[in-house]
């Protein structure tokens, strides 16, 4: 398997995990808005894992990736378009925040996730494929610059981990 190979498979299981906990994190909100119980924990959690992980990940490749795709031209429109997403996917999060409606929380967090899902998808079918089989372009570069722009990326990926853990015990 060759570098390039390695390097989107790497950014697609990263992807499938941001998915999934983001899928695990949503759910808990629409059940304890069915129940009608309080958010306040899992509201947390949820906004954390947007903060910590999905933002500085967003942020990360429009520094590195994303200007790489963007100068192919059948990309560009793409690579704008995915920019939008991002900052579609913050205004949701600012939503969030701002509401105490247990129902519009669920919603909103629901909407934000779906959109997420829907981002990381095109990211692994229409935007890695076109660079990953282009020899002159070093993907793995690319992903290695990615992790570099995230500050402390195990760190504070490990820190919210442990502090939504904490909140569902606690
Ligand atoms: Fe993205
Ligand atoms: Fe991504």
């Amino acid at each position: 398997m060759n570098g390039n190979q390695q390097a989107a498979d790497l950014l697609i299981s990263h992807h499938a995990e941001m998915v999934s906990s983001l899928r695990e994190r949503a759910q808990a909100l629409v059940a304890a808005a069915e129940r009608g119980v309080a958010l306040t924990a899992d509201k947390r959690a949820f906004l954390a894992y947007v903060h910590e992980i999905l933002v500085p990940h967003a942020l990360a490749e429009e520094k590195t990736l994303y200007p790489a795709a963007a100068q192919r031209p059948q990309l560009s429109a793409l690579v704008h378009s995915m920019i939008t997403e991002h900052r579609r996917i913050l205004s949701l999060f600012e939503t969030i925040q701002h509401s105490d409606d247990s129902v519009f929380v669920a919603a909103y967090a629901t909407a934000l996730f779906v959109l997420f899902e829907v981002h990381a998808t095109k990211e692994n079918e229409e935007i890695l494929p076109p660079l990953r089989d282009d020899p002159t372009c070093n993907l793995a570069q690319l992903v290695e610059a990615m992790h570099r722009a995230i500050p402390q990326h195990t760190a504070v990926e490990t820190q919210a981990e442990s502090q939504i853990t904490k909140e569902e015990i606690g």
